[in-house]
């Protein structure tokens, strides 16, 4: 992601670059002091195994009871990239507000390579490897339940063109009406998405990632992807980042 923290610059606006090498610093400075000093030496002094079930102890008590916290998940790791609310940053979406079962899908199909694209492959591959199903669920669930912002950065000249697509497709050349699944205020249902508010970039490039082959087995959306042309992309995706905006319009 070509964003500046990635590049090692701060946003000379909000100072975002820098917090996130900060906060990168720590984690790393508390990993390399952390474990040569503690680990080595709980080694050799035998307590590691105590340590261990301790920790095994812990894990099962925070999985079984309580609410969810960010601090039981590895939270700190995804916002890092997809911002402070997880209202997306940069090339990172908006997870806010997002369908349970559509994340839990998401963060498998980046586990199993499945979901192909270039920024998926640079980035989410990483990001969910290590993910055991307990922890994709939790994370899904504690995203899901945070309240959505609406990106409202699309071309609002190509907005009703988008609008009219969305609620009924476009017969004459077979694309289905987006509403008949993601619903009539694009919020999603079950492992389908919710749309409304999603930046005006990433909606335009998952809706062209398809027709190039990206993500191919999933179903439906490699086939109106492809049957989609870039404008009608443009005025959906412009469309689609106001929705949600109406009542929070300032
Ligand atoms: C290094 C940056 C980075 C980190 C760290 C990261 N993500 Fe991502 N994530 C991205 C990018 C970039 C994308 C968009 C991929 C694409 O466009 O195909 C993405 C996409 C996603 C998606 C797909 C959303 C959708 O609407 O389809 C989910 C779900 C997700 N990330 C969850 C997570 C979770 C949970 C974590 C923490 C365990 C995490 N991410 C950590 C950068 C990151
Ligand atoms: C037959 C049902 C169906 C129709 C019609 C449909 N979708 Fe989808 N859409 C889905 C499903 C299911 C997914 C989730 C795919 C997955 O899990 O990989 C999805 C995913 C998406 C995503 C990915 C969202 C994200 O967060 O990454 C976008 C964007 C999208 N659809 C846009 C559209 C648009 C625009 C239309 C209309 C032109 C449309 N869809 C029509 C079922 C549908």
């Amino acid at each position: 992601m070509d964003h500046a923290a990635n590049r090692g610059e701060s946003d000379p606006e909000t100072g975002a670059g820098a917090r996130r090498i900060c906060q990168r610093a720590q984690v790393k400075r508390g990993v390399l002091l952390w474990q040569p000093g503690w680990v080595h030496h709980a080694r050799d002094l035998g307590i590691m195994k105590h340590f261990r079930k301790k920790m095994a102890a812990l894990a099962i008590s925070l999985a079984t009871t309580g609410p969810l916290l960010a601090d039981d998940l590895p939270v700190r790791n995804c916002i890092w990239c997809h911002g402070t609310s997880a209202q997306g940053y940069y090339d990172a979406p908006r997870l806010a507000g997002q369908r349970v079962d559509y994340l839990v899908n998401q963060l498998q199909a980046f586990a199993t390579h499945k979901r192909d694209e270039f920024l998926s492959t640079k980035y989410m591959w990483n990001a969910a490897a290590h993910l055991d199903p307990l922890t994709i669920r939790n994370l899904a669930a504690y995203f899901s339940a945070l309240p959505p912002e609406p990106a409202m950065d699309g071309d609002s000249a190509l907005a009703a063109e988008g609008k009219i697509i969305f609620e009924n497709g476009v017969p004459d050349e077979n694309i289905a009406a987006c509403q008949a699944c993601h619903g009539p205020e694009a919020q999603g249902v079950r492992e389908i998405p919710r749309l409304g508010g999603l930046s005006y970039s990433y909606l335009k490039r998952r809706l062209e990632q398809w027709s190039q082959g990206h993500d191919a087995s999933g179903i439906p959306m490699p086939k109106v992807g492809r049957s989609l042309s870039p404008n009608q992309i443009a005025a959906l995706a412009s469309y689609l980042s106001f929705v949600g905006g109406e009542s929070s319009e300032k």
